[in-house]
């Protein structure tokens, strides 16, 4: 059904498994929005999160609920016994013999990757400190997809922290598979990493690097926002420089992109004003509600290749 085993980053997606994920969120639609059915009766889910989580561990939670699984999971480093020193390959070999399917969020870039090596069963990236987020821009994707019923020939800006926002890092490698134009807005203190800026170069991406927020989202399709990553900084007083580098409000929106899609992975803090939230052009939490039918489709089809 896909072409990878673990879904750990957009790099071993191929653009048939975008496509497929597109397709099995659209037949599992309306069992995500409170539905139920018997797909997946009897497998089990350990959700891993060892960083604070709300949408994606809930949702991931629920995608299996809804068809039928059941769920068990760890919460934090404290309670596991990676704080007692136990290896991430050994604590996946372990977890292998109660799941049937792991979903797991770390704070290190490349802890996922290291703990699939020791699984016996399929791993879910659920984010890798700011590394990855494949089932975030899947979720994105599919959002962007319906909204337009395609994604060539789009204007995509992303906005915001590129450094280091995993959420756009994967969202750039699922969108080069399309024909789109994509516009990094960021400070520079905030820039893409040059590996990413590399790889896209490679893939012959058509790609503009800017700072100004104004002029650059001025008829973009999508306008993708990100929070400063408070997090992944050493210097607090470097974070508080850059934490409104960008505020959205609905006036902005309306006067540059007024017929554009607003998106943002979330949790938001002030780059998107609550006066956004009821424009129709607000698509930050119906992303919310996609990641679940794409989760059910993620773990329906990694249970079934
Ligand atoms: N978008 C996202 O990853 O949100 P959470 O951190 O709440 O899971």
């Amino acid at each position: 059904m896909f072409s990878f085993k673990h879904l750990l980053s957009p790099d071993q997606v191929t653009k048939a498994d975008v496509e497929k994920v597109f397709e099995l969120a659209d037949r599992f639609a309306e069992t995500a929005d409170h539905g139920s059915n018997k797909e997946l009766d009897g497998k089990v889910l350990g959700a891993l999160f060892f960083e604070p989580s709300t949408r994606t561990r809930l949702s991931t939670e629920t995608a299996m609920l809804r068809q039928g699984g059941s769920v068990i999971n760890v919460i934090g480093m404290e309670s596991s016994s990676l704080k007692k020193g136990e290896s991430l390959q050994d604590t996946a070999r372990m977890v292998s013999n109660f799941a049937d399917i792991i979903a797991m969020r770390h704070p290190d870039v490349g802890s996922v990757e290291e703990f699939a090596k020791g699984s016996l069963v399929p791993v879910i990236n659920c984010g890798d400190g700011a590394g990855d987020h494949p089932t975030q821009a899947l979720l994105d994707m599919y959002t962007i997809y319906k909204k337009y019923g395609r994604l060539d020939g789009l204007k995509i800006a992303l906005v915001g922290d590129l450094k280091f926002g995993r959420t756009v890092h994967s969202l750039i490698k699922l969108l080069a598979f399309y024909q789109v134009e994509l516009i990094l807005i960021s400070p520079e203190a905030l820039k893409m990493p040059e590996k990413y800026e590399e790889w896209l170069k490679e893939k012959g991406v058509n790609y503009k690097v800017v700072s100004d927020l104004e002029a650059n989202l001025q008829d973009v399709d999508v306008g993708y926002i990100t929070r400063v990553q408070q997090e992944r900084f050493d210097d607090q007083a470097e974070y508080m420089r850059l934490k409104d580098s960008y505020i959205i409000n609905r006036a902005l929106m309306e006067r540059v992109a007024p017929n554009s899609m607003l998106m943002h992975p979330l949790p938001r803090l002030d780059e998107i004003a609550v006066d956004c939230d009821d424009w129709e052009g607000a698509y930050y939490f119906k992303q919310v509600k996609n990641g679940v039918a794409v989760r059910m489709a993620i773990i329906f089809g990694l249970l079934n290749s």
